[in-house]
C-alpha cells in the first residue's frame, strides 16, 4: 500500500523524521508492505512545496543542511500559505511539527482539523493541540474513520500514550510523577558540577537543548503542558497548563544544589498529578530527592515517568538521553500504528 505524506514544519523534528523515513524505507516495505512518497513540505520561512509525484527528499535534506532551502523552487505550483497548503496538498497523512503555542495551540490545531476533515490521518509532536483540542480532534478523527496521534509530544518516542491503548486493559490510572523537562534536568546537573546558572544555560543552548529564550523550560511551562497532556489523555481530566500549580527552577541556586549534594540529595524539577476524589491535583515544583528515589539517577537530558495504577502501583519508564531521532521515531510509530489500527 502506498501512502502520500505531507509535512508541516521542517525544523529539528521534521528533518529528523525525513531522515528516519529514508533509513527505514526498506524495512517499512518489507515488514508492513508500506511504501511512501512525501508530496508536500511547508515551513514558515523556508518556503512551501507541493509535488504530487513525490519530493526528492534526499536532495531537500542536503539543501536544508547547507542552509540553502527554498522549497518554493521545488513546488509543482505556487502555494501562498501554510493554510492553503493543508487545504490542497494531496496526502493521506499529515505530520504537524510546528512550534508549540502554549496559550492556544494554534495554528497547529487548525492544520490538524483541516487534515482530518480532508480524510487524512493527523500525527503531531506538538503538545499545543493535545492540551487545547484533544477531545475535538479525537472525535473528528473518529467521525472520518482516521486517527489523531501524538506519541512524540511527551517523552519523545518513548511509548507512553500507546502503552495505554492496548497492553493495560481495565487498569485504572490514579496518577503519575516524574521528570518531564530535559532542559531543567540538565541545568540542575550542570550546577551540581560547579557551573553558575548562566553558564549552565549557555551550555544547554550550545548543544541545542535550551532555546534562545529558555524561560518556557526554566519557569516550568514545558513541564506543566506535559502534565496537562498526560492528565487530559490518560487520566481523562481535561487540564490546561495554566491550571497546573507551577514553580520553575529560578529560585534554585548553585549553592542550594551543592548543599543538597553534600547531604546525599539532588534537586529535580518534579511533575506530579494525582486523582483525589473528583478532583485532580497537578503540580510542577523543584524537590530535593533522596538517593532511594527513582528520580535521583535521572541525569542529563533523560526523562522519567512513573504511573500509579490500581493494579500496578509503580510502573516506571526511563527515556535515556533522547536525540532528534527519538522524537522522529514516535512519529514513525504513530504512522505505522495509524495504518494498522493499533
Ligand atoms: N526538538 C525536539 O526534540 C522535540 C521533542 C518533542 C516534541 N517537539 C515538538 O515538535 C515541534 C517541532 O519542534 P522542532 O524542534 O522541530 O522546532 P523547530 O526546529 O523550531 O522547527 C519548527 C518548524 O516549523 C516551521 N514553522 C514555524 N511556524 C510555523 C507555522 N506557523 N506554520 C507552519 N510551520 C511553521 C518552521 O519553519 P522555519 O524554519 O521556516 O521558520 C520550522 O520548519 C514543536 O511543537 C516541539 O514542541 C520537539
Amino acid at each position: 500500500m502506498h501512502y502520500k505524506l505531507a509535512l508541516v514544519g521542517f525544523g529539528n523534528v521534521g528533518k529528523a523524521f525525513a531522515r528516519l523515513l529514508l533509513r527505514k524505507r526498506e524495512a517499512l516495505e518489507r515488514q508492513f508492505g508500506l511504501t511512501f512518497s512525501v508530496t508536500g513540505i511547508a515551513t514558515a520561512h523556508h518556503g512551501i512545496a507541493i509535488q504530487p509525484n513525490g519530493i526528492a527528499l534526499e536532495d531537500i535534506l542536503k539543501l536544508a543542511e547547507q542552509g540553502d532551502l527554498h522549497l518554493e523552487e521545488h513546488s509543482a505550483w505556487p502555494v501562498n500559505s501554510v493554510d492553503d497548503f493543508v487545504r490542497s496538498v494531496p496526502a493521506d497523512v499529515l505530520f504537524e511539527n510546528s512550534p508549540v503555542n502554549h496559550e492556544s495551540g494554534q495554528p497547529a490545531i487548525e492544520y490538524l482539523r483541516v487534515a482530518l476533515s480532508r480524510g487524512m490521518h493527523a500525527v503531531t509532536a506538538n503538545k499545543g493541540p493535545l492540551v487545547h483540542a484533544y477531545r475535538e480532534l479525537t472525535s473528528l478523527a473518529g467521525q472520518v474513520g482516521k486517527r489523531f496521534m501524538f506519541e512524540s509530544s511527551v517523552m519523545d518516542g518513548a511509548p507512553i500514550f500507546s502503552l495505554f491503548r492496548g497492553p493495560l486493559p481495565l487498569a485504572e490510572l490514579r496518577g503519575f510523577m516524574g521528570i518531564l523537562n530535559s532542559c531543567t534536568n540538565l541545568l540542575l546537573e550542570r550546577m551540581e558540577s560547579g557551573e553558575s546558572f548562566e553558564q549552565a544555560v549557555q551550555y544547554a543552548q550550545s548543544i541545542g537543548i535550551a532555546e534562545t529564550d529558555p524561560s518556557a523550560d526554566i519557569d516550568g511551562w514545558d513541564a506543566a503542558i506535559k502534565v496537562a497532556a498526560l492528565s487530559t489523555v490518560l487520566i481523562g481530566v481535561a487540564l490546561l497548563p495554566q491550571q497546573v500549580a507551577r514553580e520553575g527552577i529560578r529560585g534554585i541556586t548553585p549553592q542550594m544544589v551543592q548543599e543538597a549534594r553534600q547531604s546525599g540529595k539532588r534537586w529535580k524539577l518534579v511533575c506530579r498529578a494525582r486523582r483525589e476524589g473528583n478532583s485532580l491535583l497537578a503540580q510542577v515544583k523543584p524537590e530535593q530527592v533522596e538517593a532511594t528515589s527513582p528520580l535521583y539517577a535521572i541525569g542529563g537530558t533523560s526523562s522519567y515517568v512513573q504511573f500509579e495504577l490500581d493494579t500496578l502501583p509503580g510502573l516506571g519508564i526511563v527515556e535515556g538521553n533522547p536525540g532528534p531521532e527519538t522524537t522522529a521515531y514516535g512519529l514513525l510509530a504513530d504512522f505505522i500504528n495509524a495504518i494498522r489500527g493499533a
